[in-house]
């Protein structure tokens, strides 16, 4: 069985979570791929204040917030589609906070992510916001982790890129493009880990 965890980094239910769901829906009655989602909506995650107590105590974080139950989810999947709105040109807070905090996974089991693999997918308000950025953000911050990256057919390049103007899921779903693209990078990461986990 394949997991396949869709993460959406908007603090609100909108065009990050319309575009997200829509493109891992065609994955989500198989008998051979298990589809789960966190929403980092309404968590709790405080940023890495660099303390050193995993490194120093080869421990967890010291902190006591929902990043300790998020962390548990993520690891037992195969499979990530990140997705996160253009926040001043980059991925959401919520993101950075997520991905920092697991500084204690390079101390305890530096290997733990090696043979997972992940896309990326950004929405902005602007039809040119900086999506891009933001999703070299995202692979960025898997790639930090060791997290493998699957990039999109081509002429879609890295990830999938949608304009929202703000429109919440009205505006996503008027992005056809962008939401096929979506679909096409979801598609390709489960075809290829489907076949990775069969060899
Ligand atoms: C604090 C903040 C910063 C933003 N910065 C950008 C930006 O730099 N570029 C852009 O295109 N849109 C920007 N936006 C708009 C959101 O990216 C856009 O509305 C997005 O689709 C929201 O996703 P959601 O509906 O899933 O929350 C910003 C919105 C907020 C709240």
């Amino acid at each position: 069985m394949l997991k396949v965890l869709g993460i959406c980094g908007s603090p609100r239910k909108g065009a990050t979570e319309y575009l997200l769901k829509e493109s891992l829906k065609p994955f989500e009655n198989r008998e051979d791929i298990q589809v789960e989602y966190m929403f980092l909506k309404g968590k709790k995650i405080a940023p890495c204040n660099n303390c050193d107590y995993c490194r120093k105590n080869k421990k967890p974080c010291i902190i006591q917030d929902d990043m300790n139950e998020l962390l548990e989810q993520f690891l037992t999947a195969d499979a990530f589609v990140i997705a996160t709105p253009v926040y001043a040109y980059g991925a959401t807070p919520q993101i950075h906070s997520f991905f920092s905090r697991m500084r204690p996974i390079f101390h305890l089991a530096p290997t733990r992510l090696r043979d997972k693999f992940g896309v990326a997918m950004a929405t902005g308000g602007r039809r040119n916001g900086g999506q891009e950025i933001a999703v070299a953000s995202l692979i960025n911050m898997m790639m930090s982790r060791g997290i493998n990256i699957i990039s999109n057919e081509s002429g879609g390049y890295a990830g999938a890129y949608l304009w929202s103007k703000d429109q919440k899921e009205i505006g996503a779903a008027e992005d056809e493009y962008a939401m096929l693209q979506g679909k096409l990078l979801v598609n390709k990461l489960v075809e290829l880990m489907l076949r990775f986990k069969r060899d």
